[in-house]
C-alpha cells in the first residue's frame, strides 16, 4: 500500500462524556484511548499523519509521536470541518487519505489494513468501513440506491422513521481519494439537526458527482465501537479487558477467573504465573515466571516481582521490587520499597512511606523475616537475615543490621537467642519446602 496520508480527529469537546478530560486522553484499561489510535497508524505506516486537535490541545499533544503534523480546530464546526483544518498539510498530497475518530480505539489492524486494501485495489473514490447491527441507534446509516450502491449517509439525529430502520451503520473510518475529498469538503453545508459540517455528507455528495463508493464490511461491532459516553468507555473497557486477558493467558499465565481481573495495558507476566480472582494488576507492572498473585491484590504501577514470588490475599503493592521467592501472603500494604531474595513479610505489614509531603524508600535484603504486623516507618533499612519482631514499629532512619532481631515499639536490637535463630531457620526452611512444592 502506498501514498497513504491518516488525519486523525481529536479534537471535540467530551461534551456526551461530561467531563473537563478531553475524550481522546480517557482511558481504556489504563491507556489513553488516543494511544492505541496511534498503534493502529504506526501499522498501516503511512507517508504523512495529521491530528486535528483543538479542546485542550496542549494535554493531547503530549501524547503524539514526533512526526505527526498537529493542526488546530479552533471552533467544532463538525467533523467534515475538521478533516478541512487538515487540508493545508496535505495541498501537495496526491494519494489516499484515512480519516480515523480518535474515539475509535478498539479497531484492528488487520480491519484497517482490509479497507486500504479493498479501496487501493478498486480504485475507488471512497471506501467506507460499515457494520450490520441489530440496534444500530447512535450511529450514522448506510444509505443504498436501487442499485445497492452507497449513495449517501444519514446520521442518527436526522434519519427519519424508515432511515432509522436501516442496520448497516457508518463506523466513521473511511478512506478517500485526496482529491476527491477536498472537492467534496468545500460543498458540504450544515443542513442538519446539529448545524454542524459533517464528514458523512462528502459521501453523498461524490455519489451525486458520479464517484464510486465501495464499503468494508465488519462482523464485530465491537471493533468499531465509538466512545461517545462513559457507558461505552466501560464497554469498550470491558472488551479491551478480554483481549488483554486472552492474550496473557495465552502466553502461559493463568487467570482464574479473567471476568474479575483487572490488568492493565503494557503488564507483563511470566509465564506459569497464576493470578486469582478479584485483583487489579497495572499498567506496566511486571510479574516473573511462576509467581502467585491475589485473591484481591492491588499491584499499582512501578512495580515489579522477580520470580517466584508469592503475593497473596489483600495487598496493596506499589513503586517497589520484590525479589525471587519473596512471599507476602496476606493483608499488607508495600510503597517504595526494594525488597530482596527469599524474604517473609509477615501478615500485616506495612511500610510507612508518606511523611505528609514526601514519600520515602523502604529496604528489606534478602532472606529477611518482617513479623507480623510491623510498620516499617520509611526511610528504613532492614539487613540480610534480620528478623522484626511481631508488631514492631522500625522507626525512621533506622538501618536493622545484618542478622540482627529487633522488636518493639520503637523496635531495639535484642540479642538472638539460640532459640529464635532455630526457629527462623525453621520458618526459612518450611518456606523453601511450599515454594518447592509451587
Ligand atoms: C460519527 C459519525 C457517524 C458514525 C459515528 C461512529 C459524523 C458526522 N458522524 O458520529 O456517522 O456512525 O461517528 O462512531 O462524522 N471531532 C473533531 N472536531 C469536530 C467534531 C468532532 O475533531 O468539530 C472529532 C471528535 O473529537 C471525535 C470524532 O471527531 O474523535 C468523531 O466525532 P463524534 O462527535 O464522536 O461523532 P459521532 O456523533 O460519534
Ligand atoms: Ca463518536
Amino acid at each position: 500500500m502506498k501514498n497513504i496520508a491518516v488525519i486523525i480527529l481529536a479534537a471535540g469537546r467530551s461534551t456526551r462524556m461530561k467531563s473537563k478530560v478531553p475524550k481522546a486522553l480517557h482511558p481504556l484499561c489504563g491507556r489513553p484511548m488516543l494511544g492505541y489510535v496511534l498503534d493502529l497508524v504506526k501499522a498501516v505506516g503511512p507517508a504523512k499523519v495529521i491530528a486535528v486537535l483543538g479542546y485542550k490541545h496542549k494535554e493531547v499533544k503530549a501524547l503524539l509521536p514526533a512526526g505527526v503534523k498537529i493542526v488546530l480546530q479552533k471552533k467544532f464546526l463538525g467533523t467534515a470541518d475538521a478533516v478541512k483544518c487538515a487540508y493545508p498539510a496535505l495541498k501537495n498530497f496526491r494519494g489516499t487519505v484515512l480519516a480515523l475518530y480518535a474515539d475509535n480505539p478498539l479497531l484492528k489492524e488487520e480491519t484497517i489494513k482490509k479497507l486500504l486494501k479493498a479501496h487501493q485495489e478498486n480504485n475507488s473514490d471512497a471506501t467506507l468501513l460499515t457494520a450490520s447491527v441489530d440496534k444500530p441507534d447512535g450511529y450514522g446509516r448506510i444509505l443504498r440506491d436501487k442499485y445497492c450502491a452507497i449513495s449517501g449517509i444519514v446520521e442518527d439525529k436526522d434519519a427519519d422513521d424508515f432511515e432509522k430502520e436501516i442496520k448497516e451503520i457508518n463506523t466513521g473510518i473511511a478512506c478517500f481519494k485526496s482529491n476527491k475529498l477536498f472537492a467534496a469538503l468545500r460543498q458540504v453545508r450544515p443542513n442538519n439537526r446539529k448545524k454542524e459540517y459533517y464528514l458523512t455528507d462528502v459521501i453523498g455528495i461524490i455519489y451525486k458527482n458520479g464517484g464510486l463508493i465501495d464499503s468494508v464490511k465488519i462482523d464485530d461491532l465491537n471493533e468499531a465501537l465509538g466512545i461517545n459516553s462513559r457507558v461505552d468507555l466501560a464497554r469498550a473497557n470491558k472488551i479491551k479487558q478480554r483481549q488483554i486477558n486472552e492474550e496473557l493467558m495465552k502466553s502461559g499465565v493463568t487467570i482464574v477467573d479473567p471476568d474479575s481481573t483487572f490488568i492493565g495495558f503494557g503488564a507483563k507476566i511470566g509465564r506459569d504465573t497464576t493470578i486469582y480472582p478479584f485483583t487489579v494488576i497495572e499498567k506496566n507492572v511486571k510479574i516473573g515466571k511462576r509467581c502467585s498473585v491475589g485473591p484481591f491484590a492491588h499491584l499499582r504501577e512501578g512495580t515489579s516481582f522477580d520470580n517466584d514470588v508469592l503475593a497473596g490475599n489483600f495487598l496493596e503493592i506499589v513503586r517497589s521490587k520484590l525479589g525471587a521467592k519473596t512471599l507476602i501472603k496476606h493483608f499488607s500494604y508495600i510503597g517504595d520499597s526494594r525488597i530482596g531474595k527469599s524474604v517473609n513479610i509477615g501478615a500485616g505489614t506495612v511500610t510507612a512511606n508518606f511523611d505528609g509531603k514526601n514519600k520515602f524508600i523502604t529496604v528489606i535484603k534478602d532472606n529477611a523475616l518482617i513479623g507480623s504486623d510491623t510498620i516499617l516507618v520509611a526511610p528504613v533499612k532492614i539487613g540480610k537475615n534480620a528478623i522484626t519482631g511481631a508488631g514492631s514499629v522500625v522507626v525512621k532512619n533506622a538501618s536493622v543490621p545484618d542478622n540482627a532481631l529487633v522488636v518493639g515499639v520503637p523496635a531495639k536490637q535484642v540479642k538472638l537467642n539460640p532459640s529464635t535463630r532455630l526457629r527462623s531457620l525453621r520458618v526459612y526452611t518450611e518456606r523453601r519446602r511450599s515454594i518447592k512444592k509451587r
